[in-house]
């Protein structure tokens, strides 16, 4: 007996949909990559109740002609391929030609449309997948679209959809993702009639601000950067403003949103160091490659993507980032025209060549160092300024406040110090770096100390001992679940190794770090916030500057280890204001 037969289109149409439209919001997506596609200039998207009672997306695209009108909603009927070798050369938002009949599958659609060409427009009726009318009417240019009673024919997904507020939210990610990739578009937003978004075609950083809050300007830092095949550009978060949850992480490859732990993992890592642990940075960041050099065709979704070389994107993300990060600690929006004590030196040491080589990436102090003295230098080429300055520099010593702050005048701007998080950024880069280049130096205890701990915390202490060798402990193991400490890191008063020890003991627990690179990092942190050695007493002017100098030699001035600000700046026109 034969028991196989073909499938009626609309079963089938619905098998296929449930990959496309999984809720309303997949139904907004696919309409307006659609009417992008189509190179509508205007977008109005109208929803009732989150999209469950329906969708209308309006564009003045270029429109379809009655015969296209009819066939788009055949499954794999498209405008945008015609062979396999297109598949490599894809531009469209779409190519797969199955949107719309998915949607047709699982709702009522109505559908107008004129093209330049025509002098009528076409409407067509839709209901179960099959046309139930079509005429002709007087239409502008473009494509009107309605899709009413989502799911009508699949109860048990429409039973599946979340509340309005969930809905709508899903439909809102959408949105977003679209009007940031297209900023050069007009959209407007309503739902239930009310406006949620009317945004005007502007540049990537005016529709950040319209999307987001206008305070996000002062949030921004450029990234922009061009290599052989590839270009990576857009706006990432100074790391003060990143946010215990997630949701303004934003990657688009060939102008198209996607989906991607492995490129999110390298510009958080980029963060690294700067940001509390748990806290996530804001970013917009577009990657254009070669068509030919990344697949997108991997889900019906379009939002994974296979590149060809992963492992390059990967790096080429993580050191523009951290390029563009660090140019923003190191001359953020300060006016570095008059000081900085700069030794001499520094201007000695100072090649052209090896500046230009610099990778962000890895940095090091002296190299950071030569970059702010090299953009000084550039502001301060004319002389009788260096010399205005040098009076300034001699009349502006710093001065402590409440004990924790330092305040010191540069040019027309006042910077406070944060004395306690400028020690921990030092002592956490003196330390990495000693540790780096394995040169950490030990005072000797004067008498040994004995450190016994329960079994499972001795195992960790050997997991991690050369780690703590490596910024100047001289630890050994003792006995059975001992150590002895014969010296600590040299520079630090009173110290109470005991306290130290456990500290990282508890924080590579707290943190449930498996890699060793991990574990070390943790362990620079919780010392250098153990060792910050000289707060809470009164400073001499040396003692201020020197502090000040060190900071600023640091690969990363601005942020303490745990990402807090090390300084801010006061502007005169900001000081002016308070007035
Ligand atoms: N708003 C529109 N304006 C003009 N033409 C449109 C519009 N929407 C759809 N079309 C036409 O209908 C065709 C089918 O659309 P559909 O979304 O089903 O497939 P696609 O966009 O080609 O591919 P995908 O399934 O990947 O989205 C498109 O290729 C396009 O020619
Ligand atoms: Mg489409």
């Amino acid at each position: 007996m034969n028991i196989i037969y073909q499938l009626p289109k609309s079963v089938s149409n619905q098998i296929a949909a449930g990959e496309v439209v999984q809720r309303p919001s997949s139904v907004v997506k696919e309409l307006l990559e659609n009417s992008i596609d189509a190179k509508a200039k205007n977008i109005k998207i109208i929803i009732k109740d989150a999209g469950k009672q329906s969708v209308t997306i309006i564009d003045d695209g270029i429109g379809m002609s009655k015969e296209d009108a009819i066939k788009c909603f055949n499954r794999h009927s498209t405008s945008k391929l015609k062979n396999a070798e297109d598949l490599f050369k894809i531009k469209t938002m779409g190519f797969r030609g199955e949107a719309l009949s998915s949607i047709s599958a699982v709702s009522d659609i109505i559908l107008k449309t004129k093209s330049i060409d025509d002098e009528m427009g076409y409407e067509i009726n839709i209901k179960n997948s099959k046309i139930i009318k079509g005429h002709e009417i007087d239409k502008n240019q473009g494509t009107s679209i309605i899709i009413k009673n989502i799911f009508f024919t699949v109860p048990a997904r429409r039973n599946f959809l979340k509340s309005n507020k969930v809905e709508l939210k899903y439909i809102i990610d959408e949105f977003i993702r679209i009007a940031i990739s297209n900023s050069n578009i007009n959209f407007i937003l309503l739902n239930n009639e009310l406006e949620i978004y009317n945004l005007k075609s502007s540049t990537l950083s005016k529709r950040i601000i319209s999307l987001f809050k206008k305070s996000y300007e002062q949030q921004l830092v450029l990234c922009d950067e061009k290599f052989e095949n590839i270009s990576i550009h857009g706006f990432i978060g100074k790391p003060e403003y990143s946010k215990k949850t997630r949701g303004e992480q934003f990657i688009f490859v060939n102008n198209r949103f996607i989906k991607s732990n492995y490129l999110n993992h390298a510009i958080i890592k980029s963060y690294e160091g700067l940001i509390e642990e748990k806290k996530y940075p804001f970013y917009i960041l577009f990657l254009q490659i070669n068509t030919s050099e990344v697949d997108i065709n991997i889900h019906p979704t379009k939002t994974e993507v296979k590149f060809e070389d992963e492992k390059l994107l990967y790096n080429l993300m993580n050191s523009s980032v951290s390029k563009s990060l660090s140019s923003h600690h190191i001359m953020p929006s300060i006016d570095f025209n008059s000081d900085i004590n700069f030794s001499n030196k520094t201007v000695i040491e100072y090649d052209n060549k090896e500046y230009q080589n610099i990778r962000p990436s890895n940095s090091n102090n002296k190299q950071n160092w030569k970059k702010i003295f090299d953009e000084v230098k550039i502001e301060n080429s004319n002389d009788k300024l260096i010399f205005e300055n040098d009076l300034i520099e001699i009349k502006n010593k710093p001065v402590q406040f409440l004990d924790n702050f330092i305040f010191k005048q540069l040019g027309k701007k006042l910077l406070v110090f944060n004395h306690k998080n400028c020690q921990q950024r030092i002592l956490y880069e003196k330390f990495k770096n000693s540790s780096l280049n394995s040169n950490a130096n030990s005072q000797q205890n004067l008498f040994p100390k004995y450190i016994e701990f329960n079994n499972s915390d001795f195992q960790l202490i050997k997991e991690i001992l050369n780690d703590i060798k490596s910024i100047g402990f001289n630890i050994d193991i003792f006995g059975k679940n001992s150590v002895i400490i014969n010296g600590v890191p040299t520079g630090l008063d009173d110290i109470n190794e005991e306290e130290i020890i456990e500290g990282f003991i508890e924080e590579i627990k707290k943190n449930n770090q498996n890699l060793k690179a991990e574990k070390k990092e943790i362990i620079l942190k919780s010392f250098s916030r153990k060792a910050k050695i000289i707060n809470n007493k009164r400073l001499n002017h040396k003692e201020m500057e020197s502090i000040i100098d060190r900071l600023f030699a640091c690969s990363n001035p601005k942020y303490s280890p745990d990402g807090e600000l090390n300084f801010v700046e006061l502007s005169d026109d900001k000081i002016k204001n308070l007035f």
